[in-house]
């Protein structure tokens, strides 16, 4: 691993590790608040799913009825929570968000629910993990806005039903695979989130540049972009670590070297790879000489969580082509021991010509 490391990085790369770990952290709940997009205009890339909400959108508008229930996919920090609010913005109506987790009993979405005003748009973000019970009273309210609420126990009790506001439900989910049959069905439309191209970045980067004041050309907002894994939150939080470190070494200006060198020294590599993404590489290739490894042997190996690993580091890892995911479990490809610096034990169209 030590051949990937770049001159002059701080001692420990664990104090660095969760630098480009998309999942969001303390330090950047402030500014991702100031740097959040409010309106369709300032999202800025995402060009499919923007085209297809505007027209729903505007058609809602004019029709005066609620937009259809939307659900969002896709992976850590590429924009969900900002599109749900978006969506409401350009609605013009209230936004009310909870998370799947935080709704543990019936009653308490039953609250939510009944507090909604006509075309509020109330998101649930994780909506992966709604218990069942809670699950299955949010039918009913998708479905035909009433809530079925049973008063009583035992042989006395009895249902009755309530009318609620007509509103639209945004769910948000990192995992479409864990939403049911039943919830999915529900919902009028759903939209896959991809990684940003580094086009799209870099107008996020000199977006973002511009609101908190920072001094970027074109080539450092590209370098800062080619490291972010696609991820406006990982681009945004790179900009504010490239910034500190212009201005302790005194560069007025955030140049291309000025933001490599920066980048190098946090850890993070070219392609934005960083400490837990090597390691899982080298666990792959040297540690278990290349051979796939399953989900659970990764992770007490690499001494991360399995979910983290597939919800943080897989999906890029996967999309640069550096692993792949086969029956046996996760194997490393040609690519990742060419990006490591090793010699590569497989040819590339033993791993299916993907490459
Ligand atoms: N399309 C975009 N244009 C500009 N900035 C964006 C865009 N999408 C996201 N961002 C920036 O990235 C940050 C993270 O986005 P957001 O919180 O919406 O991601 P998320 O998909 O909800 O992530 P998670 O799965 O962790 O909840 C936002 O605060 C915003 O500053
Ligand atoms: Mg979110």
């Amino acid at each position: 691993m030590s051949t990937v490391w770049e001159a002059g990085a701080p001692d420990d790369p664990q104090d660095v590790e969760r630098l480009v770990s998309a999942d969001v952290v303390e330090e950047d709940l402030e500014i991702e608040r100031s740097l959040r997009p409010r309106r369709l205009e300032e999202y800025l890339g995402q060009s499919r799913v923007k085209d297809n909400l505007s027209i729903l959108i505007e058609a809602a508008i004019q029709r005066g009825e609620p937009l259809d229930h939307i659900l969002l996919s896709g992976p850590p920090g590429l924009g969900k929570t900002t599109l749900a609010g978006v969506i409401a913005a350009e609605l013009n109506v209230h936004l009310k968000t909870t998370s799947g987790p935080a709704i543990e009993r019936p009653g308490d979405l039953a609250a939510i629910l009944t507090n909604l005003e006509p075309g509020d748009v109330l998101f649930i973000d994780e909506i992966h993990r709604l218990n069942r019970v809670v699950e299955e009273v949010l039918y009913p309210a998708m479905e035909d806005y009433s809530l079925d609420i049973v008063i009583g126990k035992g042989p006395a009790a009895r249902s009755i039903r309530l009318d609620l506001a007509r509103f639209t439900l945004v769910g948000a989910t990192t995992r479409t695979g864990l939403i049911t049959g039943p919830l999915r069905d529900r919902f009028g439309m759903a939209f896959r989130l991809d990684y940003y191209g580094v086009e799209e970045l870099v107008a996020i980067v000199l977006r973002s540049a511009g609101i908190l004041g920072v001094a970027v050309d074109e080539g450092g907002a590209a370098e800062i972009a080619r490291r972010s894994r696609g991820t406006p939150r990982l681009a945004n939080r790179l900009l504010k670590r490239v910034r500190d470190y212009a201005q302790v070494k005194h560069a007025s200006v955030v140049t291309e070297d000025v933001a490599a060198e920066a980048l190098a020294f946090f850890h993070v590599d070219h392609m934005g790879l960083d400490w837990m993404d090597l390691r899982i590489l080298t666990t792959l290739t040297e540690t278990f000489a290349g051979r796939p490894v399953g989900l659970s042997t990764l992770a007490s190996a690499t001494g991360e969580e399995p979910e983290t690993l597939e919800d943080v580091y897989e999906p890029y890892l996967l999309q640069l082509g550096f692993i792949v995911r086969t029956p046996k479990g996760r194997q490393a490809t040609a690519r990742a021991y060419d990006h490591l610096g090793l010699p590569s034990p497989i040819s590339a169209p033993e791993q299916g010509g993907l490459f």
